[in-house]
């Protein structure tokens, strides 16, 4: 087998982690994300960060103070009014409450017992994410969770889901209250870390989940260093891969046959009298035979989205009833698209997308499967999920940004911008196989192309701030959207 290269080999070359790398840890209690992220940030260089310890302090808290750990209302009261300060350490992370070292009292069987409600409340989720967001960007990290990957950083460069059997993880943390000097049956730890699993997986606000891009490990078999050597590796794949990906702009340019060059050249002058800016690490070069997954602002985003793109073929969908309009259908021929019908499933509309992405073409669609003005994506519908579930397909999510200004009003200062997010490999998809159906795998990748996008979304807005008009046409959709679901 082909050597991995070391992190020092890759980032000697340019392609590993950077140092403002995030390396989002998620999997259940006692799979050995604490031990594991914590030597991991140590062979990297990057910082530790125990989300869970800020959900124990909050619960330490709130049973000192007698709070109810179901209410929300009265735990975000409590966070707000505190300083809670996280200082990575040797052996686990110190953390602060007000001024008091609590590392030790928040990892009692009380804490344990009640941390799982009140991690469960949307009011404490929301700013606990916001304060992990903060710490995330403050340069790199490895935080260790439940939602890292899934909600704080859906952009993480790496994202590790460790798992291992319920008796292992049992036999494991019955060790580490042995070693604190707190006895109690091992029956009682694995039925209490069962109750855990079931609440943490199944609460309504960011429950524990598998990100579809996670690389799983099962550590029930290994011991410390095997579980450290395995996670090291993990991180290390996504940049591998990228640096084995086709990302030359020469060799992609070639790929161009005459009519995309043509429509790129009859494009380009478009987009820079428009003053679009294409942002990404790599844009505009797209690796071959990916799903080139955007947003929906307007009808401009087909030409000024498609027309960054530097590698052919690209096919596209386009509903049927647009080829029925004279000169648009004979364009969309021409340029080899492929019509759906967007009543049920088109069977035949979706085995020529697979066929084109099996043959290494690229594949440009947009998942929402309609328009939304300000850009923020609605429901993702079922097309992006079913095709990466089938082909394995990387995706490559691109926010689109100023398009609707173009119909709207018009006004030429409003951002245009094209955002390219990195190549999202569905790692876990066998795991997710064996674990749900195609509805629920196709749901999770839809709900991860709107984290991501959502996330670029973000970047964007602090790069460029939300405009007049954006902000008007924000605020429209969620009027309409409320009239549309009063109780929603
Ligand atoms: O990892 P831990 O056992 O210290 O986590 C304590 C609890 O906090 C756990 O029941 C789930 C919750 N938690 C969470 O909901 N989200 C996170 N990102 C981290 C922990």
């Amino acid at each position: 087998m082909e050597r991995l290269p070391t992190v020092a080999e890759l980032r000697a070359a340019g392609k590993c982690l950077p140092p403002e790398a995030v390396i989002a840890i998620d999997g259940p209690a006692g799979s050995g994300k604490s031990t594991t992220a914590r030597a991991l940030a140590r062979r990297l260089g990057l910082a530790y960060v125990d989300s869970g310890a800020m959900y124990r302090a909050l619960t330490h808290a709130a049973l000192a103070v007698g709070c109810d750990p179901g209410d929300g209302a009265a735990l975000a009261r409590l966070l707000a009014a505190a300083d809670l300060q996280l200082r990575p350490g040797e052996r686990e992370t110190a953390v602060v409450w007000n001024g008091r070292d609590v590392s030790q009292a928040i990892r009692t069987p009380e804490v344990d017992a009640a941390v799982s409600a009140v991690s469960a409340q949307a009011a404490v989720r929301e700013r606990m994410v916001e304060r992990q967001r903060q710490l995330g960007r403050q340069g790199g990290v490895v935080m260790e969770g439940r939602d890292i990957g899934s909600v704080v950083f859906p952009l993480a460069n790496a994202k590790l889901y460790l798992d291992a059997s319920l008796a292992a993880r049992a036999e494991r943390r019955w060790k580490q209250y042995r070693e604190r000097g707190e006895t109690i049956a091992r029956e009682i730890v694995q039925r209490d870390l069962a109750a855990r699993d079931q609440l943490d997986s199944n609460r309504r606000e960011s429950p524990l989940t598998i990100s579809p891009d996670a690389l799983v490990i099962d550590t029930s078999d290994f011991n410390q260093e095997q579980q450290i050597e395995a996670a090291v590796l993990a991180s290390r794949t996504n940049a591998w891969l990228d640096a084995r990906t086709d990302w030359d702009t020469a060799r992609a340019w070639r790929t161009l046959s005459a009519k995309y060059r043509l429509v790129y050249h009859v494009l380009t002058p478009l987009r820079r009298l428009l003053g679009q800016r294409v942002v990404g690490r790599r844009a505009p070069t797209v690796p071959p035979g990916v799903i080139l997954a955007s947003n929906h602002v307007s009808w401009f985003d087909p030409p000024l989205v498609g027309g960054t793109f530097r590698r052919g073929p690209v096919r596209s969908l386009a509903k049927r009833e647009l080829f029925a309009i004279p000169l648009l259908g004979a364009l969309l021929r021409w340029l080899d698209t492929i019509p759906i019908n967007r009543r049920g499933y088109d069977a035949e509309a979706f085995a020529a997308a697979r066929a084109a992405l099996e043959r290494g073409d690229n594949l440009f669609i947009f998942p929402e499967g309609t328009r939304r003005p300000v850009g923020r994506p609605g429901p993702i519908k079922g097309g992006l999920g079913i095709l990466a579930l089938e082909t394995g397909a990387p995706i490559l999510p691109i926010f689109v940004r100023g398009t609707c200004a173009l119909m709207w009003g018009g006004n030429p200062a409003s951002p245009l911008e094209v955002r390219y997010g990195p190549l999202v490999r569905l790692h876990a998809l066998p795991r997710l196989r064996q674990d749900f159906d195609r509805k629920e795998i196709t749901r999770r990748i839809g709900s991860l192309f709107l984290a991501i996008i959502e996330e670029l979304q973000v970047r964007s807005y602090l790069e460029r701030p939300e405009t007049d008009l954006e902000r008007r046409l924000r605020l429209d959709q969620q009027r309409v959207q409320r009239r549309k679901q009063p109780f929603g």
